[in-house]
């Protein structure tokens, strides 16, 4: 069984991509599962009901969020009733939606955990003790657990990758949009990777306009970052899991860009 997570999905040339690879991309892998961070995928700042309904009919069938989760006021209308999408469980009690779902397969039940980190980002719950809650959760109905943590620091990714191996299928990274190198699997069976990278503008500065960008390292002045243009590019991470002990047996780093051209 094998889970395909597609990582942070950047405005609509995040969107058009997967659109165009997903489909070579399942035909190719065959996965089981395919989750995809969409916290940037309405012009680089949060999603619309809209958006995420594409992406749904393109494949995906979980969507994961992040710090831009309310960027878009439309999100307050679906959230609460559209299951498939989760943003960070460790939000304040009192915020719309949920950090945890279930998709459903042939071989099985995958309970699929969004979390934000805290270094560098707003100050949550914390996000190791929302992570055990749910994975108690979600033990009862599931041994395969997949795990987005969405976080700025590298260390509070490693430690919680080492803190839940062992308990989860997968741990991603996801929010930096630049794919680490360090896909590797823990002692525990966990699959784990920093960060998976994005989907989207290759040529800018995250996928934002880099004009715009280097302007305000340089000045500190207020701007407005947009979606870059030009050439683009796919950064996803395969998990193959052990569908009966939950644990990882192979993780993959996916890249398709104009130096990495799609192979069947
Ligand atoms: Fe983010």
């Amino acid at each position: 069984m094998q889970i395909l997570f597609l990582g942070d999905i950047v405005g609509a040339p995040g969107r058009e991509m997967v659109i165009q690879y997903l489909p070579l991309l399942k035909r190719k892998y065959q996965p089981t599962f395919v989750i995809a961070n969409g916290e940037n995928a309405a012009h680089g700042r949060g999603i619309t009901e809209k958006i995420a309904r594409e992406l749904f009919e393109a494949g995906v069938q979980a969507i994961t969020l992040g710090n831009h989760t309310w960027d878009n006021r439309d999100i307050f209308e679906f959230i609460d009733r559209e299951q498939r999408l989760i943003r960070p469980a460790n939000f304040p009690q009192e915020t719309p939606g949920t950090g945890l779902t279930y998709i459903k397969s042939s071989q099985g039940e995958l309970a699929v955990i969004n979390l934000q980190g805290r270094s560098f980002l707003p100050p949550l719950d914390c996000p190791f003790r929302t992570a055990d809650l749910l994975i108690d959760e979600a033990k009862k109905r599931t041994r395969l657990i997949f795990v987005d943590f969405h976080a700025e620091a590298t260390s509070e990714k490693q430690a919680m990758a080492w803190y839940l191996d062992g308990r989860v299928s997968a741990v991603v990274g996801t929010h930096t949009h630049v794919q680490t190198g360090d896909e590797r699997i823990l002692p525990g069976g966990t699959g784990y990777i920093t960060d998976v990278g994005m989907c989207g503008p290759m040529n800018g500065i995250l996928g934002m306009e880099r004009e715009a960008v280097i302007k305000k390292f340089l000045t500190q002045l207020p701007v407005r970052f947009e979606v870059a243009g030009g050439v683009t590019q796919i950064n996803a991470v395969l998990f193959t899991l052990d569908s009966t002990t939950g644990q990882c047996r192979r993780v993959e780093r996916i890249r398709i860009d104009a130096d990495r051209p799609f192979m069947e």
